[in-house]
């Protein structure tokens, strides 16, 4: 049904174009007719306004069908084509009664006419684009540019998961419905170009894909009184959505994104962070290592007497470990810790004796973030041994002889190290 309405649709300019001539032709020879020598004249209007009306109603009828339910903004359109067609159905009947021109007459039918070209200048803005019609115009009459309101927001934010928040789906996309799927559907796809999902923006329109191309970025920097600025009517998008449009685009022309990157694949910039939590009140920062590790969940009992174990909180799977006996050979306490060790996020070996066997001893802890040698006897030597813990970000070095320059005590840590003490 939808397909045979666009179908019928699709004859709509045709069924607008071809009777507007024979409306001109029938106010014509009514003004001419009013002349008593051209009299004779006036058979014919009652025709011409009668053949102009039967295409101002295949022309209602087409256009109804192809702009779909009423409430869309191409409205205003519709209800003066509505009129035209109503206002030239009245014509004919008039003219028909009558038997000579009458100037009263006349002038409807040069009503009439402007409401046809009224109907059809919006019909135009539609296809051509708002403010087609200004384009070449001086900038004097030319419209007014749009002022720019930054969406305000209040209210708590809400802390997102960057694992499960599909950036398309939740970010993206609203902003196109709100301010671009009118004009940009299945039904009604000006420039050819549907935003109404990821694929049909692949897809493109008359311009190819509105990504790579960047035709959709170009569009919507245009300076706001560009006659191709878009949206091209309506509420223009906000700087926070241009933030956040611009960072995605780049990420989806550079393929690091498509219909179902979430956040974490996206890692957008701070200045794109802080946009999103103003236009939608979702913190999406990543969180730091500790509060993302989740190792499976082990029993808390049987803890070895050298060793202090304790959850790092009631939400965490992750332990934080503590050495009591510093003087205990590696082995022996690393064979005791040998069923936590999956769970290790913090390790605190301060003031630790035989240091550097214990670094070498050390069996790889997935979730290690912290470690604190401080005060312990260990030396450079042992610092390499760190790089096998890829999210360690704290280690404390502090009150240790280490016999290194500190430059080269630097070039053994980790990169991931972002908090070093004791140096
Ligand atoms: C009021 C209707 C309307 C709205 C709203 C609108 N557009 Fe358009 N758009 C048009 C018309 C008409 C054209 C075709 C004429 C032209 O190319 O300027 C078009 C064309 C385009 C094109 C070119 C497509 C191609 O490949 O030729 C892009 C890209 C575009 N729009 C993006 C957007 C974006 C992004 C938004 C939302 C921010 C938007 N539009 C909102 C009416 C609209």
């Amino acid at each position: 049904m939808q397909d045979l309405n666009l179908f019928i649709g699709a004859f709509h300019p045709i069924l607008v174009h071809l009777p507007i001539g024979v409306l001109i032709a029938a106010v014509l020879l009514h003004v001419l007719s009013l002349n008593s020598r051209l009299a004779g004249l006036y058979k014919a209007v009652p025709w011409l306004y009668g053949v102009a009306a039967l295409g101002a109603v295949g022309a209602v009828i087409s256009g109804w069908l192809l702009a779909g339910p009423l409430g869309a903004h191409w409205d205003t359109h519709r209800y003066w084509g509505l009129g035209t067609m109503v206002g030239l159905l009245l014509m004919t009947w008039l003219s028909a009664r009558s038997a000579s021109a009458k100037t009263s007459g006349v002038i409807l039918g040069f009503v009439f006419m402007g409401a046809c070209g009224w109907a059809g200048h919006l019909g135009g803005e539609l296809t051509h684009g708002d403010g087609h019609f200004a384009q070449y115009a001086p900038t004097a009459f030319s419209k007014t540019p749009f002022v720019t309101t930054a969406d305000e927001q209040s209210g708590e934010l809400i802390l997102a998961n960057r694992d499960s928040v599909v950036v398309y789906q939740e970010l993206i996309q609203p902003i196109f419905t709100q301010k671009c799927v009118a004009c940009h559907r299945a039904e009604l796809a000006h420039g050819s170009l549907r935003m109404d999902s990821y694929a049909a923006l692949k897809k493109g329109g008359s311009e190819g894909d509105a990504i790579a191309t960047k035709e959709l970025w170009r569009r919507i920097t245009l300076p706001s009184d560009h006659p191709r600025f878009m949206p091209s009517r309506g509420e223009p998008l906000s700087y926070d959505e241009l933030l956040i449009i611009k960072s995605w685009l780049a990420a989806a022309a550079a393929a690091a994104a498509d219909s179902m990157s979430t956040i974490s694949d996206w890692k957008p910039e701070e200045e794109v962070i802080q946009a999103i939590a103003r236009t939608t009140n979702l913190d999406v920062r990543e969180l730091p290592y500790i509060d993302r590790a989740r190792p499976p969940a082990i029993a808390l009992d049987n803890i070895p007497e050298m060793w202090s174990i304790q959850p790092i909180s009631q939400q965490h799977t992750t332990v934080e470990v503590k050495l009591i006996d510093v003087k205990v050979e590696p082995s022996v306490a690393l064979t005791a810790l040998e069923p936590f060790t999956a769970n290790v996020t913090i390790l605190d070996l301060r003031q630790l004796k035989n240091a550097d066997a214990w670094l070498a001893a050390l069996p790889p802890m997935e979730h290690l973030t912290k470690l604190d040698l401080s005060r312990s006897d260990a030396t450079a030597a042992s610092l390499s041994r760190l790089s096998q813990y890829p999210y360690l970000e704290t280690v404390n070095l502090s009150g240790t002889k280490l016999d290194l320059p500190k430059e080269e005590i630097l070039a053994l840590i980790p990169t991931s190290v972002t908090k070093l003490y004791g140096l």
